[in-house]
């Protein structure tokens, strides 16, 4: 059985890169899959403990979830603290786990920086809650940015040993499902969730730097397009967004070692639904003077309207709360059935 599961950290605003990343795709899969998608909200605590105002940034991507489309008809939406599954499974999971592999984390070493021995504990073990986050609804399928790769492979890391390391007992208990790791079929519990990284905007670049990856976290605005900002605002930063000064090419090959117009022209593609190629063979020639304007339309036309409905729910955090209740409600059904496998695989008394 096929399903999709993915995340969004309720930190700091949401971003072109957050959109084109995931949040565009989180919609475009709900038609075919059935699918769960989690404002994790316990992520969040691991660099900032306390926030000024967790519950209204939770709030905020539950917002952006449904105005960019997500229907929770369709889409199980909630905030992973409702289910508190995720820690509990999170606990197993450290426990399967070994800290080199944690320590092995880019992610980790960027925001841990040089003082290591100070950074907190939960944000070592983030890809541990990440793991279960997708494991816990044996989730097959997991759209996210590139950044995310890694985080993926661990979390494959993780179901393989815990998979390997209770074999008998899944088997014994037959709650093993087929499945193909590598050359092998094997019979495992959790499966080998797949990240969806496919696209031509996977790892949007800062506007002012397309070396630098687009993030929450640069302290210039002008890096980025935010959600929330309005036509004016996304036409200035395209106008000033750092490019080269040579025409753009007619081939995509010739995108390699130009990393800001490699940058703009997927994101081109990404908001028009073209590929690369296509937005070449529009472009290919023409100036970035002549480019940039018309990106500036294509990205005010699609946000633009996002914008707007994002104001509009968040004019009703009764709505987004009720969302979010009735999502939990949803999910947790659904992490009761994995865990009480777990207990019984893993040996913890419950009856
Ligand atoms: P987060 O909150 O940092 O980012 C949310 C999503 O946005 C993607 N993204 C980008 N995509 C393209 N270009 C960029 N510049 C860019 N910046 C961010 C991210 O790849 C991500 O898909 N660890 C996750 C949250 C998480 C999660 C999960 C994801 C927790 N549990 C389970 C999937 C499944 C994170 O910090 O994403």
């Amino acid at each position: 059985k096929q399903l999709v599961f993915s995340g969004v950290q309720p930190t700091g605003n949401l971003h072109l890169g957050n959109y084109l990343g995931a949040l565009q795709k989180f919609v475009a899969l709900q038609d075919t899959y059935e699918c769960i998608y989690c404002v994790v909200d316990l992520h969040s605590l691991t660099a900032t403990l306390v926030h000024d105002d967790l519950p209204g940034q939770t709030r905020s991507i539950a917002a952006a979830y449904l105005a960019a489309g997500l229907d929770p008809k369709k889409s199980i939406i909630f905030n992973q603290s409702r289910v508190p599954q995720h820690a509990e499974l999170a606990w197993i999971f450290n426990c399967v786990a070994r800290i080199g592999w944690m320590n092995r984390m880019t992610q980790f070493k960027d925001k841990a920086g040089k003082d290591r021995e100070n950074a907190s504990l939960g944000l070592l073990a983030y890809p541990s809650l990440m793991a279960a986050d997708i494991l816990l609804y044996r989730a097959t399928h997991v759209p996210v940015g590139d950044d995310q790769k890694q985080h993926l492979e661990l979390t494959r890391d993780i179901a393989q040993k815990f998979n390997n390391d209770f074999s008998q007992r899944i088997a014994e208990l037959g709650y093993g499902v087929e499945m193909q790791v590598g050359e092998e079929k094997v019979n495992g519990f959790f499966p080998m969730a797949e990240p969806l990284i496919e696209g031509p905007a996977t790892r949007v670049m800062s506007l002012r730097d397309g070396t630098k990856k687009m993030s929450k976290s640069d302290p210039s605005d002008l890096s980025r397009i935010n959600l929330s900002d309005d036509a004016d605002t996304i036409a200035k930063k395209i106008r000033k967004a750092k490019t080269d000064p040579l025409p753009l090419p007619d081939n995509v090959e010739e995108l390699k070692d130009r990393p800001e117009a490699q940058n703009l022209v997927g994101i081109y593609a990404a908001l028009a639904g073209m590929t690369s190629a296509e937005v070449l063979s529009e472009f290919g020639g023409k100036q970035f003077s002549e480019f940039k304007p018309a990106l500036a339309e294509v990205a005010v036309a699609k946000l633009g309207p996002i914008n707007a409905e994002m104001r509009r729910i968040s004019a009703d955090p009764a709505y987004v709360d009720s969302v979010l209740r009735d999502g939990g409600e949803r999910a947790g059904a659904k992490a009761e059935e994995t865990m009480k496998m777990v207990h019984e695989i893993v040996g913890l008394l419950t009856n």
